[in-house]
């Protein structure tokens, strides 16, 4: 009865005199929030009109403070200096004795002890203010996990991970997973300190995926990181390998090289020791293109000449032109199957020779069948000299000698 009688005397007591309050001491937010700082008062009876004021200070004893904003209940009206417009407002319901802040995307400048001051006419007794600090918390920024030192078998590496930001300050905390994503108990010989994981003596069952969690009161953040631990000797294993794979290779590109060069220069000997063989006029022997066939044609038509001198002076002369035109056309392309175009060609010119012949002689068609079989033959020995066995006519001529002793174009001519 006496507690009641002297509560009821305290609450009378005190009826007579303004209480603004804030609830809290501290209030915590993330930064970027939008919140709001409640301020209740208590005036003494229905106030005829009220100032509400928010400042803001470091706290300090000396800090005049900033002003955030004042509203004039009796004009309804709320000042904002420049520095707060836009980010603050009131929430004011003067009936339930509420005039709370509300400020927008808080910043860590924000950081700062906010007060709040109410001004009633006639009612200057009691709690006329009251004051929070604001903390604004940021969040960890996704982490960033790094390996020091070498992965291998042996070696003692350490396992990073550090968010850019946060506050307060992040804890960091590791797990890991083997090979086959299984989670993994701490193996006793790491140790987990400030976001570095040590591991020692690593080993192959030591690879796996690590997990760095980042994580301060409100809100964490995660980095992964796969730790593969090799022997110590595959890098340079490796490289080596790659090294003595690549001297093979030279040696085997040399090896054909220097089979081509043997078998180039063998051809060319050949070619002129054919050559020599052969008595040669200047003129033809100038015009020679470097080739065995080349050597070898050109005799054949020099001794078809010196036959054809023998012979008609016309049929001399339109021979060694056709033999010209030959020539030419070898020169200007060395390819085999052109040559053997152009051997086609000098038939085709032998024939005409041939039918000039009839014309001019009693040459007949047995002389012209027996001129063109030699030159299925001649055909035969170039393509045997310039290895080429892709035709498939021509089998069943036997292997002659090279080069032929006897020149093999028109010869008959010369028992007529
Ligand atoms: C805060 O309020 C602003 C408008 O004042 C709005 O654009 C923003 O999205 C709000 N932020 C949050 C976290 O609610
Ligand atoms: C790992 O970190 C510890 C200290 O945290 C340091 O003494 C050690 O040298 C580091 N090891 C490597 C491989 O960086
Ligand atoms: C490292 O681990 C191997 C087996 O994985 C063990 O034989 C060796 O004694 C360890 N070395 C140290 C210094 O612990
Ligand atoms: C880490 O890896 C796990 C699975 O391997 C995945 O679920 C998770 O999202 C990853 N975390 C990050 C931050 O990449």
């Amino acid at each position: 009865m006496v507690v009641v009688v002297s509560l009821c005397f305290v609450v009378f007591s005190l009826a007579g005199a303004l209480k603004v309050s804030i609830p809290k001491p501290e209030y915590e937010f993330a930064r970027g929030d939008n919140i709001t700082l409640p301020c209740d008062f208590l005036p003494n009876g229905k106030p005829p009109s009220v100032i509400i004021i928010w400042t803001v200070d470091l706290g300090g004893p000396n800090d005049p403070g900033t002003m955030i904003l004042t509203h004039y209940s009796y004009s309804g009206e709320t000042d904002v200096p420049p520095l707060y417009e836009g980010r603050a407002s009131l929430a004011l319901d003067i009936a339930k004795g509420k005039a709370d802040l509300k400020l927008s995307s808080i910043t860590l400048q924000d950081n700062k002890v906010f007060s709040c001051r109410v001004q009633i006419p006639r009612d200057d007794e009691g709690t006329l203010a009251d004051s929070a600090r604001l903390v604004v918390l940021v969040a960890p920024s996704k982490p960033v996990c790094a390996l020091q030192g070498k992965a291998e078998y042996g070696q003692n590496v350490n396992l990073t991970c550090l968010s850019a930001e946060g506050s307060p300050t992040p804890v960091y905390s590791w797990e890991q997973r083997d090979v086959r994503n299984t989670p993994r108990l701490r193996d006793p010989r790491t140790t987990d300190r400030g976001g570095i994981l040590s591991l020692y003596n690593l080993s192959m069952d030591t690879s796996g995926y690590f997990t760095c969690t980042s994580k301060n009161k409100i809100r964490s953040a995660a980095c992964n990181i796969t730790l593969t631990v090799l022997p110590p000797s595959l890098s340079l294993g490796s490289s080596a390998g790659i090294i003595g794979g690549g001297i093979a290779l030279l040696l085997v590109l040399a090896l054909i090289v220097l089979i081509c060069c043997c078998c180039k220069k063998r051809k060319q000997r050949e070619a002129e020791k054919y050559a020599m063989a052969t008595p040669e006029e200047g003129a033809f022997a100038d015009k020679e293109p470097i080739g065995t066939g080349k050597r070898r044609d050109s005799r054949d038509e020099e001794e078809e000449r010196s036959e054809y001198d023998r012979r008609v002076v016309n049929d001399d002369r339109r021979v060694v032109n056709d033999d010209r035109r030959v020539d030419d056309d070898r020169r200007s392309d060395h390819t085999a199957r052109r040559s053997d175009y152009d051997d086609r060609r000098s038939d085709f010119d032998d024939r005409r020779s041939d039918y000039d012949d009839r014309r001019s002689e009693y040459s007949d068609r047995r002389d012209d069948r027996d001129d063109r079989r030699r030159d299925d033959r001649r055909r035969d020995d170039y393509r045997n000299e310039s290895d080429r066995y892709d035709e498939p006519y021509d089998d069943a001529e036997p292997a002659r000698p090279k080069p032929p002793s006897v020149p093999n174009n028109k010869p008959p001519r010369d028992t007529y």
